[in-house]
């Protein structure tokens, strides 16, 4: 119960909690393209503070050294960009000076590419060292945002231009050639000569909307092939677990304004990749068309100088990731759900044709456990007490009535099944989910009052007290609420990007299941209407009252009975259809 309390926690601080504002300890990505703190004020004029270089003059590889001063300073956010692009991505890395006043932080796709404060303490010096990158624009400017006091602040603040020489030797290294493929690639040898894992599994890359990628041994190099969606970036990370980040090995191919580039990175955890400085990789050609990003490159299978890159020859997950990439250059957080081998391959041994599930486990459970409880443990227990207490009104289950004990088993069933995997989410998030829309809201509010039921049901008043028309009344109206809006939280939830059950099969299905839940309520209610009217035309007849009362009523319980047993199967049948579904996703 313990964890449900966390959940129940992080419920009540996202209904309340707004973003804070404000970096006390310069953690501040979120600024990276803007350089504006989100301190609620404008920027002052006229600055007061300057940077100065050693240089005027740098090659790539060069150590420039900057230094920032002015009156004292709490803050500061400083990178460098291209001179003639100074709203576009930060450029090179920096070396720190002095690790207790100042640190790197990791802007778009480099890394260290710019530097902040660690804590609101005076300064009024702070040097760092700048390494000219090998791909740097001829002109580079250095920006920095000083903070002052909180609402004191200045944006952006120029800093001095340094540019190459005009190259005319050809010292400097160039960037390794990119040239176009001619061709899709070919999914025909999957299995036969190449190890390709596809999403979904008759993926042809020439299609659109449809992720391939294959692996194909030469000697002591691997050739790889990748296809995806053309939205941003197309990636895949080999991994020694189920988890992101342990320092996944991921290779992507990046779309940058009809271009495309194929970068290496670590995944150390659940956040922004570490993108190498130094690529592994050779032979690097792509494509970009019909929707669709398509590279490949060759990498050796055992590397030991590049160190957090793994060696191929071993069993790993295999994830296929893709997402956006933002004005800056950066990637964004996969926008679905990667796929993720079902278990761990070995890339060099015999060829496969595989697949992989976008869906994690823990999220799995989480739908399924929910389906049992609100698809069925809490419907039959409704109906078995909504119709039943007269038809078993004399037999006793351990000292109470069996249309007790079977509805308060199954609904004690309900509540213990939705508490376990209310918490399930919440684990594999590791918090509050920002990707789900209504779907945890609504479901905490299920939670919520699926608590309060046995909670009131336990200080129930006797059944003669006055107040038990009370606890009756508030019994089925919060039943019915939360029963209501359960089924509302499992339509948003068939959808959801984590266990996404197929469109437009999830939709119709659950109506189905809706209409055939609704119509043999109504049957039974209908039934029972009936029953009292037949009771009523006999008085009316003065006929032996209470012989053919009891005839009429052995009649009814066996119509019941069949309905319930009628009910119990179809509702069983979706059951099994969902679970089975959601087995396959
Ligand atoms: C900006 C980059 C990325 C961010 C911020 C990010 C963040 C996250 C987060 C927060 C999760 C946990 C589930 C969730 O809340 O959605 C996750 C899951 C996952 N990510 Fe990423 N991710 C990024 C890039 C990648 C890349 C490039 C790959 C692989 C090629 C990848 C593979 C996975 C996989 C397989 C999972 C599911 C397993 C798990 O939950 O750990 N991610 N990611
Ligand atoms: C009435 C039953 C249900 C309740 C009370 C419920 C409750 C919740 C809650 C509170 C969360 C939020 C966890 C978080 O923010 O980290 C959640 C997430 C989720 N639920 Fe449910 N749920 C129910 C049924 C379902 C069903 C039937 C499915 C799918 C078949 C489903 C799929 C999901 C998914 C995929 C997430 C993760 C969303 C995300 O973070 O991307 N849920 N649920
Ligand atoms: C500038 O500073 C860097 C780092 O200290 C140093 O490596 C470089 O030689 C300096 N350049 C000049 C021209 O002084
Ligand atoms: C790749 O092909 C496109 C046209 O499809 C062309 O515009 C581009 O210049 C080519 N790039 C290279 C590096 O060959
Ligand atoms: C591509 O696939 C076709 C069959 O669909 C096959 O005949 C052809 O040889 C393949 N080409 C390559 C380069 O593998
Ligand atoms: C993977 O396959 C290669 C080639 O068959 C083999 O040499 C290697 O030992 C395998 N690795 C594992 C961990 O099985």
């Amino acid at each position: 119960m313990e964890s449900c309390g966390i959940g129940l926690i992080a419920c009540l601080l996202a209904y309340f909690s707004s973003p804070s504002a404000g970096y006390p300890n310069g953690k501040v990505q979120e600024v990276c393209s803007s350089m504006v703190p989100l301190h609620g004020s404008s920027s002052q004029l006229f600055p007061k503070h300057i940077i100065e270089v050693n240089v005027t003059q740098f090659r790539s590889g060069d150590h420039v050294k900057v230094s920032l001063s002015g009156p004292a300073f709490e803050g500061f956010f400083l990178q460098a960009r291209s001179a003639n692009n100074l709203r576009g991505p930060a450029i090179g890395s920096f070396v720190l000076a002095d690790g207790r006043k100042s640190q790197l932080l990791t802007c778009g796709r480099v890394k260290n590419s710019a530097v902040s404060h660690t804590s609101k303490s005076k300064k009024t010096h702070i040097d760092a060292y700048w390494i000219a990158p090998r791909d740097a624009p001829e002109t580079v400017q250095f920006l920095v945002t000083v903070v002052e006091k909180f609402r004191i602040y200045w944006v952006k603040i120029p800093g001095p231009v340094i540019s190459q020489p005009k190259m005319t030797t050809k010292s400097i290294p160039t960037s390794p050639p990119i040239s176009n493929l001619t061709k899709p690639f070919n999914a025909s040898d999957c299995g036969n000569t190449k190890f390709c894992v596809r999403n979904p599994s008759d993926c042809d890359p020439k299609v659109k909307d449809c992720f391939f990628l294959a692996f194909k041994q030469d000697d002591s190099m691997m050739l790889v092939e990748m296809s995806g969606p053309a939205e941003g970036y197309i990636a895949f990370a080999l991994s020694h677990d189920q988890w992101m980040g342990g320092g996944d090995d991921a290779y992507f191919c990046i779309s940058d304004d009809h271009n495309v580039d194929m970068n290496t990175a670590s995944l150390s955890g659940r956040s922004y990749p570490a993108f190498d400085s130094q690529n592994a990789l050779e032979e690097m050609s792509w494509r970009l068309a019909d929707g669709l990003i398509q590279c490949s490159f060759q990498r050796k299978i055992h590397l030991s100088a590049f160190q957090g890159r793994f060696n191929l020859d071993a069993d790993y997950y295999i994830f296929l990731a893709d997402g956006e990439v933002s004005e800056d250059g950066a990637i964004r957080k996969h926008h679905r759900q990667p796929l993720m081998t079902n278990r761990k391959y070995n890339v060099t041994g015999s060829p496969e044709d595989i697949g992989g599930s976008r869906s994690p486990f823990l999220i799995k459970a989480h739908g399924a456990l929910m389906f049992v409880a609100w698809m069925t443990t809490v419907n039959i227990g409704v109906i078995v007490a909504r119709f039943f207490k007269p038809v078993w009104s004399h037999s006793l289950l351990f000292g109470e009535e069996i249309w007790f004990q079977v509805h308060r088993m199954l609904m004690m069933a309900t509540v213990l099944l939705t508490s376990v995997s209310f918490v399930l989410p919440f684990v594999y998030r590791g918090g509050w989910s920002q990707q789900a829309s209504f779907h945890p809201y609504l479901g905490c509010t299920v939670m919520a009052l699926a608590l309060i039921q046995p909670l009131m049901a336990a200080f129930r008043p006797p059944p003669q007290a006055p107040r038990r028309q009370i606890f009756n009344w508030l019994h089925w109206s919060t039943g019915t609420t939360a029963r209501i809006l359960a089924v509302v939280t499992m339509f948003m939830g068939i959808d959801l990007q984590a266990l996404n059950l197929p469109n437009p099969w999830d939709i119709y299905t659950m109506i189905g299941f809706v209409a055939w839940h609704v119509g043999l309520d109504v049957l039974l209610e209908i039934h029972g209407y009936c029953l009292i009217r037949k009771v009523e035309v006999l008085e009316d007849d003065r006929i032996q009252i209470l012989q053919s009362l009891t005839s009429a009523e052995a009649k009814g319980h066996t119509f019941k009975k069949t309905v319930l047993i009628i009910y119990i199967c179809g509702n069983i049948a979706f059951l099994v259809t969902f679970l089975v579904r959601i087995g396959q996703v």
